[in-house]
């Protein structure tokens, strides 16, 4: 409980940090670099290690062209969608498009919904493409996370030993210090491992930082779009996606994020728009220090074919946005996810968008079903078992204050759904696209045990509990 109240100090002091932050600004705005001024690179080896950027030409052509090939490919099979995300109790419907690439029956959840992979190619699945041009997509995709999964290794090992070489004149304890907050998430490194080599659980760990298993894509035309936020901090302009830190990822693993602005013969970048800051024409990817406004932000072009890495722990001590071009631009986004629950819902919500793609995901959410509706007969035993009063009250009470809590919960999570699906950014959605509330039934369903509409019974385990009758 501390932790909840100390938890949520925190959020208001966040909120009104920012809010006073913005009235101090006022008109002003906070310093930031780009690659046209000449503190950008003493900045960014200070301050931004972590981010390590890669221009296209590093990249293999063949694996520029099947990846460019697979993003047209998913565009022109209607694959990309808005996502209906909740932020602070309000329903949004995102700028970007996207689609979740990856290991058969991953999930990757964010602000408030999950996303479910199409599934790329892998030994052992029999997995049906809605047409042989999407699973090349997909194959183009598991290419290019194999690619920038030993790009990031590397990247990483390469940091390792510079900081090892570093440190050489400190103490071994300062090396140690050094070494495991450079490499493991909590101290995995024992007093005998303090020379040369990396040890043995820490590459393991290493890999498993760079092992994704799965891509969010996204896509957005800002020529489409209606209105941009503009960044409110820098005056670094249109923002396709505001200042974040990414969620639900293993705790100190690598992003990697392979760009592709569709430049093309209008797209120039603007010339005259050398006078100041970035250029509006261009895709950026922006950079600041959480919490600090004493370090200038960063903001990096990103051009055909670039990609970049966040290492270790980037994403805790920096925030990141994307900044609009004027040319429709997709991005692969590699990431290793967390492990999570809360599927079925989620599913239904965005409606059949999966069935654009493939029919992976039906059977397992049939198979989820089935035990959805084995536990809504569980709840509908244990009911009728506690109405008995066979037990003695004390034991009865505990086992319905126990059970109530998770009816609570249960009533909870169906009104927010519900409401979820019935918002108005819901309704604005094309009917294809349209929420679905599943699963759902009304009283006259009688092969239903239960009512979808809980209250009822919670009333009645209250008085149970209250009155001990
Ligand atoms: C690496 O990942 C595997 C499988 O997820 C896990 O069992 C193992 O403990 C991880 N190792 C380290 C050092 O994090
Ligand atoms: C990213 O940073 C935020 C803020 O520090 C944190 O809440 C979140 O868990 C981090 N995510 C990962 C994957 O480390
Ligand atoms: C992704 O991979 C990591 C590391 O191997 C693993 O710990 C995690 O459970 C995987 N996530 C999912 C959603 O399978
Ligand atoms: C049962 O729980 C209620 C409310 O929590 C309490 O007032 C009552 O005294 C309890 N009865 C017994 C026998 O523990």
């Amino acid at each position: 409980m501390d932790d909840g109240v100390k938890m949520l100090a925190v959020m208001v002091e966040v909120c009104c940090q920012k809010k006073k932050l913005l009235e101090e600004l006022g008109e002003n705005r906070l310093p930031y670099v780009t690659p046209a001024d000449a503190d950008f690179h003493q900045l960014w080896k200070t301050k931004y290690s972590k981010l390590i950027f890669r221009k296209s030409d590093t990249v293999p052509e063949e694996l520029h062209q099947m990846v460019q090939e697979g993003f047209l490919t998913l565009r022109k099979h209607d694959c990309f969608f808005q996502d209906l995300v909740r932020i602070k109790g309000k329903d949004f419907v995102t700028p970007v498009s996207r689609i979740l690439i990856g290991n058969p029956g991953c999930t990757y959840k964010y602000l408030n919904t999950r996303l479910f992979t199409v599934p790329w190619p892998t030994e052992g699945y029999d997995i049906n493409y809605c047409s042989p041009q999407i699973h090349d997509a997909c194959k183009a995709l598991i290419r290019l996370n194999d690619y920038l999964h030993i790009e990031a290794v590397k990247a990483l090992q390469r940091q390792n030993l510079f900081e090892t070489k570093e440190i050489k004149d400190t103490t071994v304890i300062d090396r140690e210090q050094n070494f495991a907050t450079s490499l493991t998430a909590k101290g995995s490194v024992s007093k005998d491992q303090s020379s040369c080599c990396v040890p043995e659980d820490d590459y393991i760990s290493l890999k498993n930082r760079t092992s994704y298993n799965l891509t969010l894509l996204n896509y957005m035309d800002p020529l489409q779009m209606l209105y941009l936020k503009q960044e409110p901090y820098f005056g670094m302009g249109s923002m396709a996606v505001s200042w974040h830190h990414d969620e639900n990822l293993v705790e100190r693993s690598t992003v990697a994020v392979y760009s592709y602005s569709c430049e093309g013969s209008a797209m120039e970048e603007s010339n005259e728009q050398k006078l100041k800051g970035r250029d509006p024409a261009v895709w950026h990817v922006g950079l600041k220090v959480a919490w600090d406004i004493e370090t200038p932000g960063l903001a990096i072009p990103l051009h055909q074919g670039d990609f970049y890495l966040m290492l270790d722990d980037l994403n805790m001590t920096h925030q990141h946005c994307v900044l609009a071009g004027f040319s429709p631009r997709f991005s692969s986004t590699h990431r290793v996810a967390d492990v999570e629950f809360e599927w079925l819902r989620q599913f239904w919500f965005q409606g059949k968008r999966y069935l654009k793609c493939t029919d992976w995901w039906l059977k397992p959410m049939a198979k989820l079903e089935e035990f959805w509706r084995q536990m809504e007969i569980m709840t509908s035993l244990v009911l009728s078992e506690v109405g008995k009063e066979q037990q003695i009250e004390e034991q009865r009470n505990e086992t319905i204050s126990c059970f109530l809590l998770v009816l609570t919960e249960r009533q909870r999570l169906r009104k927010e759904w519900t409401a979820r699906c019935q918002s108005e950014a819901a309704e604005s959605l094309p009917e294809d696209q349209k929420p679905e509330c599943h699963p759902f039934w009304t009283d006259d369903e009688c092969n239903m045990p239960l009512p979808y509409d809980l209250e009822e019974i919670i009333a009645n385990l209250q008085n149970l509990v209250q009155w001990g009758e």
